[in-house]
């Protein structure tokens, strides 16, 4: 199929599962499976960018991650060093701006200053968004909307009768992405069929797709695979 010629989807957000299950195989620490994860997001990024998808969600830390064992945590909380020290001058080539959803204030202060760093350096870029959730939570965000809401009753800024689907939407992280806030296609990778408290929200009226591979072996041919079979279903959001 030509993928020139199809339905592109705008939104694409990803949950990349199946990190440590494709280390254990190889018998080769966890830790080895988030390194070559990050390979896998800079292949599809570029991929993403091919496609001139408007942006790209991926889930690399949610806030139930921290329960994890602290060397794993630590590991995760380095990548995002690895990944721009690398990948900035690919990213700046091909005009790809960098965007940031989650609670930032626990993250450690050197991943929250790389971070900026790369948001700040790629602000002007016009091509593909990478969104990255890192220790976000769909619930927290919600409570934190609703927490916004409620004040602004309080202050009679708004009427409770005021409170609609769109000022819900203005309170969330995904609000930077306008139009586009909400994924057209969610893709979890390894086979488990959960949203794992991603974008609960946003997703309302979102396409699924659920592949085996587990993310690190997950390729560019793999991403085109998902792209064509959202090309085919039919999206009535509720119409018939
Ligand atoms: C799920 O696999 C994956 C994660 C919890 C982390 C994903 C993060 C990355 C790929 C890198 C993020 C980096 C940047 C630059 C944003 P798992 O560990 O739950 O795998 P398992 O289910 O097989 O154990």
């Amino acid at each position: 199929m030509d993928l020139n010629k199809i339905n592109i989807p705008q939104h694409v957000a990803i949950i990349m599962d199946g990190n440590g299950r494709w280390a254990k195989k190889r018998f080769l620490p966890r830790v080895m499976g988030h390194k070559k994860g990050v390979e896998t997001i800079k292949k599809i990024t570029i991929r993403a960018h091919q496609l001139e998808i408007k942006v790209l969600t991926v889930y690399a830390f949610s806030t139930e991650n921290w329960a994890r064992p602290e060397e794993e945590v630590n590991y995760l909380m380095s990548l995002p060093k690895d990944f721009f020290d690398s990948f900035m001058p690919e990213l700046m080539q091909n005009n790809v701006k960098v965007t940031y959803i989650g609670n930032a204030d626990p993250l450690p202060e050197e991943t929250k200053a790389i971070l900026d760093k790369a948001i700040e350096k790629t602000k002007e870029n016009t091509g593909l968004i990478l969104n990255i959730a890192l220790n976000y939570g769909g619930r927290q965000e919600l409570v934190e909307g609703i927490k916004a809401i409620s004040q602004a009753v309080l202050n009679h800024d708004i009427k409770p009768e005021e409170i609609n689907e769109d000022l819900i939407s203005s309170t969330l992280m995904t609000q930077h992405l306008g139009d586009f806030s909400e994924p057209d296609l969610m893709i979890r990778t390894s086979g488990e069929l959960r949203l794992s408290n991603f974008l609960l929200w946003q997703i309302a009226y979102s396409e699924f797709y659920f592949t085996d591979i587990l993310w690190p072996d997950f390729s560019p041919a793999d991403f085109d695979q998902a792209i064509e079979e959202y090309s085919k279903r039919q999206r009535r959001f509720g119409k018939i």
